[in-house]
């Protein structure tokens, strides 16, 4: 009998596992049957935006949390493919902080060229997985919005691959429900100009408050308030931004902060984070964790250790992106093909207590993400994934976090060149916090055409 995979989800994660085992095939391995169920209409996960928020046209949870504006938050240097540059796809070098549209593109570039779309059926939601011990086979059953039909099939392995940036944490703060103005989750944020002239409150103090933050700041917002549980952010913010401590409750229009000061606003957006939401999976299956570098039941970071025909990409925290889930999905196909023997469950668990024991000592940002890096180097080793510079890129890391100190509305602007290929990435042409036209078009215009038409 054919081995069978199935890959839940089509975004960054579920593509390089494909590209992962269509790699394989190229270089002559037989590979299994590949399924991949993917729920939204097309494929690139949270890089494919929708102005939709709630429940999406097939009554599912809008998947992405991506906004219009939404530009790259680190260098597209750290997140390149190894296998697949950007000089390849845009044919010329471009500026390292792309907005969404443009990633969206270079992602969907390599799975093109590879040709693995039609493994994916798109439109087509999982609902359930089950595990059955005499079989040794995984049942998965799909709701198919195309044929509005329910089905299940039976896979020898389950790539589970959706993500867990998409539902939401909510908190809730005395005197919520009578706040006059809009509350809403950064899941649910679409278009800053939405706060143009309008006073607004962000919670949190990650990605998502600086990022929301800078964007209604950028597109007019009248002023800003950010505020911290645990930690400030600590940048230089423009002089209508306040960064404040815990919020401690709201009335109709005013919100009250722990060390005692208060302010009007409008709006209140919650940039509280997200849980890992796996609907579909039993509790026997279903990784439990928070967003952190290393959750635990994880071998290498991807094999689920109390039943390891069940794999998880992408559930870690993300300071590498796109080049760690590859280097996760060769990993992993590696297992499927058995060309990499999994050890005893013992084995397996005292090497992920000992990742978890190292991860507990970092303290640093730098300590982070070379914590990271070294995760990854740790699989490309084992695999045929092609190696990259990984100091280099924790080099460039450093550099974006002393430009962000410097000045959070100016470091976009600078750029790296390609730890895969050397070339120099152009500045872009116009500073961030004056480009508002985000299109791929606008993006990828030189500057020399620029000044033709001014
Ligand atoms: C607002 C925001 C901005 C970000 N910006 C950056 C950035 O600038 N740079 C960066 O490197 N990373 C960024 N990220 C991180 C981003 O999550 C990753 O880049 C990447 O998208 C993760 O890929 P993934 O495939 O693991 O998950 P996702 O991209 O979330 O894809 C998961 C896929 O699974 C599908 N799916 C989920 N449930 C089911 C189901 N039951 N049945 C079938 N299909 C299902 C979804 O529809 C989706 O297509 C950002 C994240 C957010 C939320
Ligand atoms: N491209 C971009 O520009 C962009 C934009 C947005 C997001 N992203 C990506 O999206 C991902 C998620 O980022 P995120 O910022 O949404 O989530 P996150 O990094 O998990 O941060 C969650 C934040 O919410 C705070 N928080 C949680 N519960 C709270 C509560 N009850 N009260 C007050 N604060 C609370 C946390 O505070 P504590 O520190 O106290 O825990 C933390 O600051 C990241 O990978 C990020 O890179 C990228």
């Amino acid at each position: 009998m054919t081995t069978r995979v199935a890959i839940i989800g089509a975004g960054p994660s579920g593509l390089a596992q494909l590209r992962a085992f269509q790699s394989a095939e190229a270089k002559g391995a037989d590979i299994p049957e590949l399924v991949c169920f993917e729920k939204q209409q097309d494929w690139g996960g949270q890089w494919n935006y929708t102005w939709r928020t709630g429940l999406d046209e097939n009554g599912e949870p809008v998947h992405s949390s991506m906004y219009r504006y939404l530009w790259s938050n680190g260098p597209k240097e750290c997140l390149e493919f190894a296998d697949y540059t950007f000089d390849e796809h845009f044919g010329k070098p471009i500026a390292s902080y792309p907005p969404r549209e443009v990633l969206w593109d270079y992602i969907k570039g390599r799975v093109e060229k590879a040709g693995v779309r039609d493994y994916i059926r798109f439109n087509t939601a999982v609902r359930n997985v089950s595990f059955d011990e005499a079989s040794g086979l995984f049942t998965v059953t799909v709701q198919d919005h195309c044929t509005d039909t329910i089905y299940s099939e039976t896979f020898d392995y389950v790539v589970c691959a959706s993500g867990h940036f998409s539902t939401p944490n909510v908190p809730e703060f005395e005197g919520f429900e009578r706040f006059g103005g809009r509350i809403l989750h950064a899941h649910d944020f679409r278009d800053a100009l939405e706060f143009k002239d309008k006073d607004v409150l962000v919670v949190g103090a990650s990605y998502s408050a600086e990022d929301i933050g800078s964007q209604c700041y950028k597109y007019g917002a009248r002023s800003l308030i950010s505020c911290y549980r645990s930690a400030p952010m600590g940048y230089k913010w423009p002089a209508n931004w306040e960064e404040k401590p815990c919020l401690e409750r709201v009335d109709t229009d005013t919100a009250y902060f722990a060390d005692g000061s208060s302010r009007k606003v409008d709006a209140i957006i919650l940039c509280t984070g997200y849980l890992h939401h796996f609907p579909f999976l039993p509790d026997e299956l279903r990784l439990k964790t928070n967003n952190r570098l290393w959750p635990l039941d994880l071998y290498k970071g991807v094999a689920f250790e109390p039943n390891p025909k069940l794999f998880y990409i992408g559930m870690q925290d993300q300071w590498y992106s796109f080049n760690m889930f590859d280097a996760q999905a060769w990993y992993t196909r590696d297992i499927i093909l058995g060309r990499i023997p999994l050890p005893s469950k013992e084995e397996m668990t005292a090497d992920s207590l000992a990742w978890r024991e190292r991860e507990l000592q970092l303290e640093t940002a730098e300590e982070m993400y070379t914590y990271q890096g070294d995760y990854i180097q740790h699989l490309i080793d084992a695999t045929d994934y092609p190696s990259f510079d990984i100091p280099a890129v924790n080099a460039t890391f450093l550099k974006w976090k002393k430009h962000k100190k410097e000045n959070i509305m100016t470091f976009r602007d600078y750029s790296f060149p390609s730890l895969m290929t050397g070339t120099p990435s152009p500045p872009h042409h116009t500073p961030w916090i004056d480009a508002l036209d985000d299109s791929l078009e606008a993006y990828l215009t030189d500057k020399s055409e620029i000044s033709r038409a001014g």
